[in-house]
């Protein structure tokens, strides 16, 4: 069954007094307004799941509950712990991207911006993060990282649970840190992501190894690099797996390139 949400939308617009939520966005630069369709039919719902699931199936994989920012920000105080750059050496990430200055980079999920602060440093001069958000607080909190290091080329962006409100072609490359496994629509939003990015842009998938047992965190977090390339090396996309960076202790760092 195919569910239009164009007159939802409409409704949702007169009960917030006319602003959009969809493709909303805090900020003006590279944003736009859209209406999206929603097939249900790609997804399975299933009784008996993972506890930490939302009971939602995509191609055989369960989606995880997406993060919150908790009471008191805790789930933003775990994205920012010290133990972070050990655990998961951010440095290291950031470099194997080989970022350059002038590119336009969309941090997908960027929570309370600890990867966009990282990234936005190798893009000056010139270039800048549209960092992409759905929770009103991690935007407050990156907002306030931004002001704290004093970094002005991250632009907060209000996406929904199925668009960035991104323009289309924009974006030199696209980056989902432990992200991508709770996406609650990740057709609609790969759908989207790839409209955004430009001819010979990457799409990166930084994701825990569901190949490796000892990885330290629960299963449904995890995603293998079989089920990554499956869900993302859809012809409609467009986009397609080109390498997968082994130098993370824990994740996998998985590149797409759109056609
Ligand atoms: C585990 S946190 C990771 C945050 C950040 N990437 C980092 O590594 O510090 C996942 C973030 O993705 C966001 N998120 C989940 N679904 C999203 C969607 N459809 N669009 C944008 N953000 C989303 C959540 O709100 C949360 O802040």
């Amino acid at each position: 069954m195919k569910i239009y949400f164009i007159a939802f939308v409409c409704l949702l617009s007169a009960a917030v007094g006319g602003t959009l939520p969809w493709g909303a966005a805090d900020e003006s630069q590279g944003v736009k307004s859209g209406v999206s369709v929603i097939d249900e039919n790609r997804y399975e719902r299933r009784g008996d799941h993972d506890p930490n699931g939302i009971g939602k199936f995509y191609m055989g994989r369960e989606i995880a509950h997406v993060m919150g920012f908790g009471p008191g920000g805790q789930g933003a105080d775990w994205l920012e712990r010290s133990s972070r750059e050990e655990e998961e050496r951010l440095t290291l990430l950031v470099r194997s991207l080989q970022l350059k200055p002038g590119e336009v980079v969309a941090d997908i999920g960027a929570g309370s911006g600890v990867i966009s602060l990282r990234m936005s440093q190798e893009l000056l001069p010139g270039g800048k993060v549209l960092a992409v958000d759905v929770q009103d607080e991690m935007l407050a909190r990156l907002r306030m990282n931004c002001e704290r290091f004093g970094i002005s080329n991250i632009v907060p962006v209000k996406g929904t649970q199925f668009t960035t409100g991104l323009e289309p072609s924009s974006v030199d490359l696209a980056i989902m840190v432990d992200v991508y496994h709770e996406f609650e629509f990740p057709y609609e939003m790969m759908t989207d992501i790839a409209k955004t990015m430009k001819p010979g842009g990457r799409v990166v998938l930084v994701e825990y190894r569901k190949e490796d047992p000892t990885v330290p965190i629960k299963e449904i977090h995890k995603m293998s690099q079989a089920q990554a390339k499956k869900e993302v090396e859809r012809a409609e996309f467009g986009l397609r797996w080109t390498e997968t960076i082994h130098v993370l202790p824990r994740q996998h760092i998985l590149i797409f390139t759109k056609m």
